[in-house]
Formats: structure tokens, C-alpha cells, sequence
């Protein structure tokens, strides 16, 4: 039985409010349980999305009443919310900001620079700033957090321009963190068609997946990779079945089976796991302990994913059918057991706001 630190998901998307029906803070946070995680930081492209003290509030009290592990919530940066600096209290109490500077689902974005100039002015510095950057705008990300002279963590790299860039970036002092999903390290552009099974929907994902030789740049950079996120996207099989499939894929139950088969098969270490997992996340996250907290693993039990047997509402992964290693047995939570042998142990509400502090 191997025993690891709780794991920290900084990318989780969870649809309450909105879109319950794909997803809520209390199946999301099941799920991220069953996977070992007992952080989730929530991101803000929801229905309404969250971006002031009033839409936090619905997140916020959604979350308290039905989180099973502890979570944070995003504030997102739209075209008329960078006036952060009368609004430090609801700053504060959000996980960070998210700034969308490439399309992708829902309606928080930033398409124009001078649009991204007031968020990186107001935002406290102390406060984390997340962006969804590809390519070339991840490049201006970056000059942003040079001229501006502030940390940036970029969502979910997937291409080997953008490591190589990250990897010069750090080189040179800027203050840039990254992390990457797990379907980008285990999958490429040449798998869809076996997640599609005639379904072109199910291989949609934003970054999309990407070719083998971006994949393999990831693995040879490993130690460009501050974390591992899963960029939990849950749509349903109806959706992702339909004319207009949404991108996204689900991710918290999978993430720590496909690691641990991944340092089974000696392409990663334990301790980069434990790094990018738990360490460099609380670091970068500014995320407090979490005292009698771990998962414990059967790292040797190899079985078959399967959606079916899944807390996600979503109903379905991209890795149907694969064969891993590493079954996560159970995981204990600020002291109580809150998942155990395919059972969760506590209560919806159990989960505690990451910012808010424990008296
Ligand atoms: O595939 C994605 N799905 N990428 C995103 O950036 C958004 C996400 C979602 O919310 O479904
Ligand atoms: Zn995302």
C-alpha cells in the first residue's frame, strides 16, 4: 500500500450553477474523492459565469452546502470586471483569476490586449492569475507577466512551441508556472478516432489533442511542468453525441491510475508526481494544509476503466476500456476517512473553502 499527500486539482470545472445536469460541486467532488483529490479549484465558466461578489456568493453557497472535499472558486476576467481594485474582498475570497484569452466554452473572454491591461494592473498581486492561453497568446501572456512584473500560471500546455517557450521563459527570471492534463500526456491527435467509436464529438477537447511529437515534448520536459491538472470538462454523452458536440473531457477519477501506471512503467517518478500533484500546487496556489490528510493506494491492483463505475455525471471517459495500475483504496480527509472501496464516507458540505480560514 503506498501512501501519497491529497492531491491538488487547480482546473476543475464543476457547472454549478447552470449546468447541473452535467455536473454539481457534490457528484464533481465525489469524483475528484474516488480519484484521490481533496482540493478542487473551480473554474468560473458557468451559467452565470462567476465574475463579481454576487456571482461568487451562488458558487460559493452552492459549494458549501454540497462540496464532499475542500474547493475553491475563480473569479473570471470579462471586458467590465477588471476594476478589481474596488472589489479586493471578493479577490480574496476566489481561488484566483481566470482569463480566457483564446475562444473556448462558455462566454468569458477576452479577445482584444488592451482588454487583458486592467486585470493584470488591479489583480493583487498576491492573488493567483490562471490563463487559457494557446500559441502566440501564450507568448503575450507572458510578456504580460514580464512587463507587468507578476506570477502567471498557464492552463493546460499541449504543444511543444509552448513548453519551449515556458521552459526559456523561466530560464530568464519571468515569473510563469504551467501544467499540463493528463490526455495530453496520454493521448494524441491519432486516438481519436478509438475514443470517438463513430462519435467525432467524443475526441473534442480545447487545447485540442495534439501529435505525437507534442506529446513526447511534454515527457522530455518534465521538469518544465510545475503541475498536473485534469481540466475536468464534463459534458454528457448526449451532448458530446450531438450536432454541436461542446469540448471537454473528464478527468478527476482517471488522473491517478494513468500517473501511477505511468512511474510503474518508469516514465515518471514518484516524487515528480508527488511535485506536480500536491507541492507546486499549494506553493503556487497559496493553498493552506490540510492536516491529517493522504490517499492510500494499492499502487500493485491493475483493472480496466470504466465510466460506469464513475461518480462523474458526465457518464463517460476518454479512457474506456484502458488498463492501469494503481487503485486508489481510500482517501482520508482532515481526519476522517471520506472515501473508501468504491464508497464515499462523508456527507455533502463536508468540503471546506480553501480561502476561507479554519476558525
Ligand atoms: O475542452 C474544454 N472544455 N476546454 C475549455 O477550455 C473549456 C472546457 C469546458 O468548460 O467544457
Ligand atoms: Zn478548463
Amino acid at each position: 500500500m503506498l501512501k501519497l499527500p491529497g492531491l491538488i486539482d487547480p482546473h476543475v470545472h464543476l457547472r454549478e450553477p447552470g449546468a447541473i445536469h452535467k455536473e454539481d460541486f457534490d457528484s464533481g467532488t465525489s469524483a475528484a474523492l474516488a480519484g484521490g483529490i481533496t482540493v478542487v479549484l473551480a473554474m468560473p465558466n458557468t451559467k452565470p459565469p462567476i465574475f463579481d461578489s454576487n456571482t461568487l456568493d451562488i458558487a460559493l453557497s452552492a459549494a458549501k452546502q454540497k462540496a464532499r472535499c475542500d474547493y475553491g472558486q475563480y473569479l473570471g476576467a470579462g471586458p467590465e470586471n477588471s476594476d478589481w481594485g474596488n472589489h479586493l474582498a471578493a479577490a480574496s475570497q476566489s481561488a484566483g483569476l481566470k482569463m480566457y484569452l483564446d475562444s473556448t466554452f462558455g462566454e468569458l473572454r477576452l479577445d482584444d490586449m488592451t482588454l487583458w491591461m486592467p486585470h493584470f494592473q488591479n489583480w493583487p498581486k498576491e492573488m493567483p492569475i490562471v490563463a487559457h492561453s494557446e500559441s502566440r497568446s501564450m507568448a503575450a501572456a507572458i510578456l504580460f507577466a514580464a512587463l507587468y512584473d507578476r506570477p502567471i500560471h498557464i492552463a493546460h500546455i499541449s504543444l511543444k512551441e509552448e513548453i519551449l517557450l515556458i521552459k526559456a521563459a523561466k530560464e530568464r527570471g519571468i515569473k510563469v508556472t504551467c501544467e499540463v492534463c493528463p490526455h495530453h500526456l496520454f493521448l494524441s491527435k491519432d486516438d481519436i478516432p478509438s475514443i470517438s467509436h463513430g462519435h467525432p464529438g467524443r475526441g473534442e477537447v480545447r487545447p485540442r489533442l495534439a501529435t505525437k511529437a507534442d506529446v513526447n515534448a511534454m515527457w522530455e520536459h518534465m521538469d518544465v511542468i510545475d503541475c498536473f491538472a485534469t481540466d475536468h470538462a464534463p459534458h454528457t454523452v448526449a451532448e458530446k453525441d450531438s450536432e454541436n458536440p461542446p469540448p471537454g473531457f473528464p478527468g478527476l477519477e482517471t488522473i491517478l491510475p494513468l500517473l501511477l501506471t505511468a512511474v510503474h512503467d518508469k516514465r515518471l517518478t514518484l516524487d515528480d508526481l508527488i511535485q506536480k500533484t500536491h507541492i507546486n500546487p499549494k506553493r503556487i496556489f497559496n493553498l493552506p494544509d490540510q492536516p491529517e490528510t493522504w490517499v492510500e493506494v494499492d499502487e500493485d491492483e491493475q483493472y480496466e476503466v470504466k465510466a460506469s463505475e464513475g461518480f462523474t455525471r458526465c457518464g463517460w471517459t476518454p479512457f474506456e476500456g484502458w488498463k492501469v495500475r494503481g487503485r486508489v483504496r481510500k482517501t482520508v480527509l482532515r481526519g476522517q476517512t471520506a472515501f473508501e472501496d468504491g464508497r464515499l464516507k462523508v456527507e455533502a458540505g463536508y468540503g471546506r473553502n480553501i480561502r476561507e480560514s479554519a476558525n
